[in-house]
């Protein structure tokens, strides 16, 4: 019997970026590919992008972006998060470009060797990047180090507060974008969309947009399922049924007692918990598919297992489960599977974090 394991439908993620690159065209995409791929697994999920045509990898710092190259991606990966005292030279020996938020970092990159540089504006979001004040300072000096570093990007990040704050925000950057050509800098990769602004403004995507969720397949829309938007889920979370326990009405499972039988049942063990990142607050919430039957998760999610209600013998919609039997607890809407949105919302939480926070220790399976 196998364990649980996420398992990654390739084509799936090669589908959604076509879709994408078509609605966005003719701008570039460069899909996110940080925290794991979104818990998708890094490597593979790169090199299905790279083989799907995209054209830039996206990833949080050099530590994410090296592990990349150790894996064989040939794609060009911007790294934007670095910290204090960076040096960036593993950026020079794999080939990284650093996205830079300050002087400090500029003349880092230079000292360093780095050919090109995106700048980091913050428009803002309050996060990393120069802030309006420090504009004119680094433009400045990035125009007089033009001769040892390019400025092939500029890009910022959007609130996805109203469309009048991303509003704000995207005439900001066009009034950066005009200080640096005023300087003699016109940057070919202007970049500040994600997933949303992406898909929901045009004139939000200038020449390249910046997509991690909706490349998985999911949808950053509350109001809008994957489906919607011509996506598929590429994601599936699964396990095996390794126990079944028949408990009296009156008993409880789990620490604390959270739930207890309101009939005499059957409970079914899987073998995740929190320690794989299955949000502890799942539980007495969240429904997982055994059985073609979508099952109550029952009781305290713990460290490494789980408890699912699959009702009394026979089974209340008789369909029977059996020890082995596969438990799906999100995948893909359109075969019938609950979703990582369904999850989210039962746990007070968004699709991002539920597939972000599943531990690189599951095994991940790619077809
Ligand atoms: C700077 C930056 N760009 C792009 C993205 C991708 O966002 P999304 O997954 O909404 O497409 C992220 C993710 O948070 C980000 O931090």
């Amino acid at each position: 019997m196998r364990g649980p394991l996420v398992s990654i439908d390739t084509a799936a993620l090669r589908q959604n970026v076509q879709v994408l690159r078509a609605a966005v065209a003719p701008a570039k995409v460069m899909t996110v590919v940080k925290a794991n791929a979104y818990g998708h697994g890094a490597v593979a999920c790169a090199l299905a992008f790279e083989d799907a045509g995209v054209d830039w990898l996206g990833v949080v710092d050099l530590d994410e972006a090296t592990a990349l190259r150790a894996g064989g991606v040939k794609l060009p990966i911007l790294a934007w998060l670095h910290a204090p005292g960076e040096t960036f030279e593993r950026a020079v020996q794999h080939d990284i470009t650093p996205g830079i938020s300050d002087l400090a970092q500029l003349e880092a990159c230079v000292a360093a060797g780095v050919p090109r540089v995106h700048l980091c504006l913050d428009t803002g979001l309050s996060r990393n990047g120069a802030v309006e004040s420090e504009w004119p300072a680094l433009f400045d000096r990035a125009a007089e180090l033009r001769d040892r570093i390019t400025v092939e990007g500029v890009m910022s990040h959007l609130s996805n507060t109203s469309p009048q704050e991303d509003g704000h925000q995207m005439a900001s950057f066009v009034t950066a974008a005009g200080m640096l050509g005023e300087r003699g800098i016109t940057p070919p990769l202007q970049h500040l969309a994600a997933s949303a602004a992406s898909v929901s403004y045009g004139a939000s995507r200038i020449t390249m947009v910046r997509i991690g969720l909706a490349s998985y397949g999911l949808s950053p829309f509350a109001d809008r399922s994957p489906g919607d938007l011509g996506l598929r889920s590429a994601l599936t979370l699964s396990a095996p049924v390794i126990g079944i326990k028949e408990v009296a009405a009156g008993e409880g499972t789990s620490y604390g007692y959270t739930w207890r039988a309101e009939r005499d049942t059957r409970l079914a063990l899987l073998p995740l918990g929190y320690a794989d990142g299955i949000e502890r607050h799942a539980g007495n919430r969240a429904f997982a598919l055994i059985g073609g039957e979508l099952r109550p998760v029952v009781g305290r999610i713990a460290m490494n297992s789980m408890t699912v209600d699959i009702g009394p013998e026979p089974t209340d919609a008789g369909a029977a489960v059996h020890l082995g039997d596969e438990a799906i607890l999100f995948g893909d809407a359109t075969v019938g599977h609950p979703t990582a949105f369904d999850w989210a919302e039962s746990t007070g939480t968004i699709n991002y974090e539920v597939v972000a926070r599943l531990s690189p220790r599951l095994p991940r399976s790619y077809r």
